[in-house]
């Protein structure tokens, strides 16, 4: 029952080559993205999750203040050589996907539960990384490239600059952003350890 399952999850990769082109109709990307924000879990089914669709010129405008960002600083030289490769290459892509939690939503919990405060900043964050795998491997299923890009988390001045920009509330945190487009090329070859060292079963 859950070989497809499973044969999707493999499939979904890390694809960096994307064009500006999405064989998959924008009406579609909605209806996915909206689809695993709704089904996604959060813990007490907070639903903290947001997501945000940019494509076209406002993709590039989006790339744009990440560009600036991250580049302000490097200096020239092999790193900031691949830095400004990979962000033309998501500049030039079909769009992005931005991940947020909600705050003000991760922060009323909290009041409400004040046993688990500790633990409520861990869990905001493994929702939001169940959401993005969960559109990431939807993508795949489409056909679409896409890989998981942490530019929006790196500076607080940027994340603001996001927020203003898309006119979006203050109290979303930037999670990550996930470049998209049709595929230019198959992702690069994985390498996996060996996977006895990382599942043990205790039978009992
Ligand atoms: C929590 C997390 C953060 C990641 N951050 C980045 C990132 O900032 N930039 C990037 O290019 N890839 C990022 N990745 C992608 C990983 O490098 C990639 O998933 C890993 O190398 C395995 O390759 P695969 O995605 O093809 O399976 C991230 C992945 C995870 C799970």
């Amino acid at each position: 029952m859950s070989d497809t399952y499973l044969t999707t999850i493999a499939a979904r990769r890390t694809n960096y080559a994307i064009t500006n082109k999405s064989s998959v109709p924008d009406e579609k990307i909605e209806a996915i993205v909206k689809a695993c924000v709704l089904h996604s879990p959060s813990s007490f089914n907070i639903q903290s999750g947001r997501a945000v669709i940019v494509t076209g010129a406002e993709n590039a405008k989006l790339w744009k203040l990440c560009s600036e960002s991250m580049l302000k600083g490097l200096e020239e030289g092999e790193r900031r050589t691949m830095v400004e490769g990979r962000l033309k290459a998501f500049s030039g892509g079909y769009g992005s996907i931005l991940f947020f939690e909600d705050q003000a939503v991760v922060d009323a919990i909290t009041v409400k539960m004040p046993m688990f405060a500790k633990q409520f900043p861990t869990w905001s964050t493994n929702s939001t990384g169940m959401l993005q795998v969960v559109v990431w491997t939807a993508l795949t299923l489409e056909g679409l490239g896409a890989s998981l890009q942490h530019n929006g988390a790196y500076s607080d001045e940027l994340v603001a600059d996001i927020l203003k920009t898309f006119s979006l509330p203050t109290t979303w945190t930037s999670t990550a952003i996930m470049p998209f487009g049709d595929p230019a090329a198959p992702p690069a070859e994985k390498t996996f350890g060996p996977i006895e060292e990382r599942v043990k079963f205790i039978k009992g």
